[in-house]
Formats: C-alpha cells, sequence, structure tokens
C-alpha cells in the first residue's frame, strides 16, 4: 500500500532542523519553484537548496509565533519534538517556568538549582484551585490528586518518571511536602540512598513506590515505602536534537 501525504505549505513557512549545534538559528524557508518544491535552507547566512520531495519529506514545521511559550503544550499546532523541545526552551528562558503542561501530564525541567517557589504561599494559591486555572506547577498535580480523592473518595496515583538527574525524587519530594501540608503534617522529607553515577551526582539508586494513608477528613494516617533495583542502563537513546536540550 501506498501512502500519500498531501502537504499545504505557504512560501516562506518555518520549519526545523536536526542540526545539533545550532537548531535555533536555522531555518528552512519553503520555496515552491515552477515544477519542483524546494526548501531554502538559512543557516549561518549561508543558503543551501534542499529538496522536499519524497523520499525526504517535509521537515517539521514551526509554531506560529503567537503560540511560543504556551504553558500546555496540546496547544501547539505541531506537535513534534523539536516543537516540544524549543516551547520547554522558551518558558524555561523567557518565562522563568521550569513547567508546561502536556494536558494532564507535567514537563518538569530540572534547573539544577533551588527556586522559591514552593513556598507556603504558593502552597495556598494551589490549595482549592483546578489544575486548568493554575500555572503549571508540581502542587498542581498534587492538588488535582489530593481533592479527586476527597471528593471521589478513590485511591490517586501519581507517577512521576524520567531519566536519570531528570529531578524525579525533587519533584517526588515536593509532591510529599504539598500532602503533608494539607493532611497536616508538614515534616521533613529525606532521600535514601542516592548515589553518584556518570550523569548524575546524586542519583537515586532505587525505584520507590510511595503509598500514603489519608484519613475521612483528608489527613495524613500512615504512609509506606517500598523500593525496587532499578537497571544497570536506564537511558536508551541519545535525541537527535540534543543542541538545543537545557
Ligand atoms: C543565534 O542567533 C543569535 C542572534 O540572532 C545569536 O546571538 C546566537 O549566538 C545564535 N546562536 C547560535 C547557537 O548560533
Ligand atoms: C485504597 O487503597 C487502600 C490500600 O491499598 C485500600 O485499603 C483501600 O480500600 C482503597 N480505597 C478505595 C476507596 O479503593
Ligand atoms: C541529593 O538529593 C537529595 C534528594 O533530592 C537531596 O535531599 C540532597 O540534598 C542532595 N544532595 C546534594 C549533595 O545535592
Ligand atoms: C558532578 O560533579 C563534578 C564535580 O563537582 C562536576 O564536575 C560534574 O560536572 C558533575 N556531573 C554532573 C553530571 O552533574
Amino acid at each position: 500500500m501506498n501512502i500519500v501525504t498531501v502537504f499545504v505549505v505557504s512560501q516562506g513557512a518555518c520549519v526545523w532542523v536536526p542540526d545539533p549545534e545550532a537548531v535555533q538559528n536555522a531555518s528552512y524557508f519553503i520555496y515552491i519553484g515552477a515544477n519542483h518544491l524546494y526548501a531554502i535552507l538559512l543557516f549561518l547566512n549561508k543558503e543551501m537548496e534542499y529538496p522536499v520531495l519524497p523520499p525526504v519529506g517535509l521537515p517539521p514545521l514551526r509554531n506560529p509565533d503567537i503560540l511560543e511559550g504556551e504553558n500546555d503544550l496540546t496547544a501547539l499546532t505541531f506537535l513534534h519534538e523539536p516543537a516540544v523541545l524549543h516551547n520547554l526552551r522558551v518558558r524555561f528562558l523567557d518565562y522563568s517556568s521550569i513547567y508546561t503542561y502536556c494536558q494532564i501530564v507535567l514537563v518538569v525541567l530540572n534547573p539544577y538549582e533551588q527556586l522559591p517557589i514552593y513556598g507556603e504561599e504558593v502552597i495556598d494559591a494551589y490549595s482549592g484551585q483546578d489544575m486548568a486555572d493554575m500555572e503549571p506547577h508540581i502542587f498542581s498535580v498534587a492538588e488535582e490528586a489530593y481533592r479527586t480523592m476527597i471528593r471521589e473518595e478513590k485511591n490517586q496515583s501519581i507517577i512521576i518518571s524520567g531519566e536519570s538527574g531528570s529531578s524525579k525524587t525533587v519533584s517526588a519530594k515536593f509532591t510529599m511536602h504539598y500532602f503533608a501540608v494539607m493532611g497536616g503534617a508538614a515534616q521533613q522529607t529525606s532521600a535514601i540512598g542516592n548515589a553518584k553515577t556518570t550523569r548524575n551526582n546524586n542519583s537515586s539508586r532505587f525505584g520507590k513506590y510511595i503509598e500514603i494513608g489519608f484519613g475521612r477528613r483528608g489527613d495524613i494516617i500512615g504512609a509506606n515505602m517500598r523500593t525496587y533495583l532499578l537497571e544497570k542502563s536506564r537511558v536508551v537513546f541519545q535525541v537527535l536534537w540534543e543542541g538545543i536540550c537545557l
């Protein structure tokens, strides 16, 4: 079976190219010639002609500028890897935000520093609010789970996943801190079994399943943790767009 893909692209449309060094500055400008479709690649002020006829296909299109820095990735017109990375980058650099929604999923960047966005006043601001009404934050996820648990009387799970060094443990800690404040048991939580690995100087050595029990009024009545040994290599491949990763 042949698959035919039809694009409608205006002249001058911008796209992404997988350049490891300066992907941000490289744009293709689609040129529609008399007989052929060409893309003119402007990269470091040099023009290169690049045919986009099959089988090469069209490179991933850039989103309109107005969507730059959207707080929910699903709002993007074109949703592909370079669009996601670019949007996360813009949010991090221009909006100083490490958090972005992808619908009910929260995407977190590790800022490699302690940010002043976890204080009591921030917890107060998120308490009782709908996830959709609030800027993305780990507390909005915690609040959503907490309220749904109380309202629907159903157990809730929060899955925190990501590669080594992506701040999963820290995210789990802030989530538990939120529950502790909500459940009237604010105490220090501390990490156990951390180790230095090639990709992370302070890596958790165990996967953890943490269960927190709440009483009828949403107060914490108990908690326990099970640990699992992690496999040796958790990174299976490198992304092609590495150049603009933070
Ligand atoms: C991208 O372009 C800006 C100015 O337009 C320049 O300051 C920056 O160094 C360039 N980045 C790369 C990686 O070439
Ligand atoms: C929630 O999970 C706990 C522990 O697994 C279980 O005892 C309890 O019955 C569950 N509650 C509901 C409403 O399913
Ligand atoms: C290592 O990570 C744990 C858990 O996030 C944190 O509590 C601890 O302060 C970190 N240690 C160092 C040296 O950064
Ligand atoms: C680990 O720490 C060393 C020395 O402090 C530093 O040079 C290195 O970049 C760190 N590695 C990572 C992955 O953070």
